[in-house]
């Protein structure tokens, strides 16, 4: 994502109700940061927030956390909440890459990946949120009926997730390279990239991997 530089973020963010701050602080305790102890299931790259502000509205009975790496992003999500009532959903500034601080195993039921960076350098395919060093992570901090529910436009960055969660011992189901005309297509709800991606025509790629 080309990231504009946007003053005042990091203190607004910093300030908000809705984003937690020294969330290791939390690890193994977030169900005390909603009003309704229930399933935790987060967004990984959350950008502007639209897909995930969305599924908490549509589903009360599930606690929601955002997660953003740049306050620059963050900020967007959080000027569009501030007029909308959604107790299920939080956000985290941080990234990814720490994820087994902040949670504890088997705390979160379901990650979702939507339009991740792909990272195309072979050298940083390390970076990549599918790579198999993140399943890894997932693997520790989901439980054990929970998923990994991944989208993208990007063929190589899908090929590349497929074979990194099978490398990694999950099972993939749920498998489309054309999301929007595939069965699975009922109830789906669009991201900011993926409203993007589709309008210029682009087929939507999506898995789920589960354990
Ligand atoms: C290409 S955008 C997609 C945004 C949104 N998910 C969508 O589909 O419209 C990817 C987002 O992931 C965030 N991101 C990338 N790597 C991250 C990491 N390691 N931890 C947290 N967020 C990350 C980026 O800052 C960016 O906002």
């Amino acid at each position: 994502m080309r990231l504009r530089n946007v003053t005042g973020a990091k203190e607004a963010v910093a300030l908000s109700r809705f984003v937690v701050q020294e969330p290791e602080t939390k690890k193994g305790n977030w169900q005390s940061c909603f009003e309704k102890e229930q399933p935790i299931h987060i967004e990984i790259g959350m950008g502007k927030g639209q897909f995930i502000t969305e599924l908490a509205k549509q589903n009360p009975t599930i606690n929601y956390i955002g997660i953003e790496k740049y306050a620059s992003v963050l900020i967007r999500a959080l000027t569009k909440r501030d007029e909308q009532e959604i107790p299920n959903l939080i956000y985290l500034l941080v990234d990814a890459k720490n994820l087994c601080d902040y949670f504890s195993e088997g705390e979160v039921d379901r990650v979702y990946l939507n339009f991740s960076d792909p990272w195309p350098k072979d050298r940083h395919s390390k970076r990549r949120l599918t790579a198999k060093e993140y399943f890894g992570r997932y693997d520790k901090i989901i439980t054990k009926t929970g998923f990994v529910a991944m989208k993208t436009d990007n063929e190589a960055l899908f090929d590349f997730s497929l074979q990194q969660a099978e490398e990694a011992g999950w099972k993939l189901q749920r498998v489309t390279r054309n999301l929007h005309q595939s069965e699975y297509a009922a109830g789906n709800i669009m991201t900011e990239y993926e409203e993007k991606f589709s309008a210029l025509g682009n087929p939507i790629y999506r898995l789920e991997a589960y354990r």
